[in-house]
């Protein structure tokens, strides 16, 4: 007898084998109960037939619900019919709880019922195959960085300053002082590239967004690569690798979990090839007057607007120099036009809008400085930050990839809130 796991069965054929799980389904017709076994790894359909297990063990098998957790012994057979190729012919089993009542029930729920019940709500296998390829995509992500020669470089969770404006900071008390939770590791990161070049964080970051849209969460995972002497270009150039490399992956590791248990259409995923188109924020914003959209030039994209720009699009597109009003202190004033930054954002096809941002920094002390009162920031909690471009200052950029929105767009799910174990919403703490 093997003690063996669900997703390696096809190993394990015409001999007999242990699992231990949960009841996924089961309905019992007679003298025959088809129990779908889930163990966290897949899912299974085991055989209970009264001939061969006897009728005490079959009434007692009757008596299992959803989610009940046992240990089930019996032997693999391939069955072209059964999903997932196999099934098991069971021989014993051992009932360890008979689940009370389960909340989650195959018919349909509201997303708010869902949410509440979050902790149970992961076990389902649409919601499983979303989160294991979070799980895969962060490793992609690191592999890509970790393949270039890049430093990890963690950066710290409770900051003095803000890094992306003010409006969306997390106070919180630091023994008498006011200490922020992250919303970037860029600063940080900015000290680390001059240690070392090249290097990535990545991390929680929080934002307290009042939005409540599908696109928006309060905690979220970001990845952020920063590059010594890079320009805007070459970090456009690294994004896009970046894209590419992850999203093939993807495809080549998981076609199966986006065709068949997120119904994801890959065809738009397959075109995600270099080069990526690139447009700056004017072209971009007439773009949109064209298209009949009332936008205002100089203001900042909605996320409809974004949906309107993507239409153009087949892949992924940056849009760069945008107005450095719109823009966070740190960004470089475009040679050919201050009012605009080198600043870039990549947006994703088919409506999800921006998955990456970031730019050139500003490595002129006496810009940055007035950049710093400009935008209302103390300026001591910046003095570290200044040591930077005043000791050996060196052209710099990098960017921001939000995981849960770059994982949304590849598993095409609605809301970002399915794509993060336990999402913090506006509205939402618990579970
Ligand atoms: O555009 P953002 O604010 O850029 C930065 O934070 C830069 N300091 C990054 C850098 O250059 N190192 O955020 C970057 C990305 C966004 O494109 C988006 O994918 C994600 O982070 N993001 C969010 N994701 C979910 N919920 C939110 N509230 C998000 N805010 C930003
Ligand atoms: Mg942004």
């Amino acid at each position: 007898m093997h003690p063996a796991e669900i997703s390696g069965i096809s190993e394990f054929k015409d001999q007999e084998v242990l699992l231990k799980g949960w009841v996924y389904n089961i309905r019992s017709s007679g003298k025959i109960i088809f129990l779908q076994l889930r163990d966290g790894t897949g899912v299974i359909q085991c055989i209970i037939e009264k001939s061969t297990v006897g009728d005490e063990l079959f009434e007692e098998a009757k008596t299992l619900t959803q989610e009940s957790s046992l240990e089930i012994a019996g032997g693999v057979r391939e069955d072209s019919r059964a999903p997932g190729g196999f099934e098991l012919s069971v021989a014993a089993l051992k009932i360890i709880q008979v689940a009370d009542d389960y909340p989650i029930t195959p018919k349909e729920h509201g997303s708010t019922f869902l949410m509440d019940n979050r902790h149970l709500w992961l076990r389902s296998s649409r919601q499983n195959a979303i989160l294991r390829v979070r799980a895969s995509l962060v490793r992609y992500i690191r592999d890509f960085f970790d393949n270039r020669g890049f430093i990890l470089c963690d950066t710290p969770v409770f900051t003095p300053n803000a890094c992306e404006g003010t409006t969306t900071l997390f106070e919180t008390d630091y023994f008498g002082d006011k200490a922020y939770l992250t919303q970037s590791g860029q600063l940080y990161n900015e000290a680390t590239a001059a240690a070392f070049r090249k290097v990535y964080c990545f991390g929680p970051t929080f934002r307290a967004e009042k939005s409540k849209t599908r696109r928006h969460l309060i905690e979220f995972w970001m990845v952020e690569p920063e590059v010594a002497f890079a320009d805007l270009d070459d970090i456009m150039k690294l994004a896009e690798d970046f894209i590419v490399d992850i999203v093939g992956r993807t495809l080549e590791d998981h076609r199966d979990l986006l065709v068949d248990l997120l119904q994801r259409d890959i065809r738009p995923l397959e075109n995600v090839q270099s080069p990526f188109p690139r447009v700056s924020y004017m072209e971009a914003a007439a773009i949109l007057k064209k298209k009949g959209i009332d936008f205002q030039t100089g203001g900042d994209f909605g996320g409809n607007d974004e949906t309107v720009l993507a239409t153009d699009y087949d892949r992924p597109f940056f849009v760069h120099r945008f107005p450095s009003a719109i823009k966070a202190f740190y960004m470089q004033p475009d040679p050919e036009d201050a009012s605009l930054s080198l600043s870039v954002d990549l947006l994703a096809p088919e409506g999800y809008g921006e998955i990456i941002g970031g730019g050139q920094r500003a490595h002129d002390l006496d810009l940055l400085k007035k950049r710093v009162g400009e935008h209302g920031l103390p300026e001591k909690a910046f003095d570290w930050y200044f040591d930077l471009r005043r000791y050996g200052t060196f052209p710099h950029s990098g960017f921001g990839l939000g995981v849960e929105r770059a994982l949304a767009w590849i598993c095409g799910i609605n809301h970002v809130r399915e794509t993060i174990p336990f999402p913090r919403l506006i509205n939402r703490l618990s579970p």
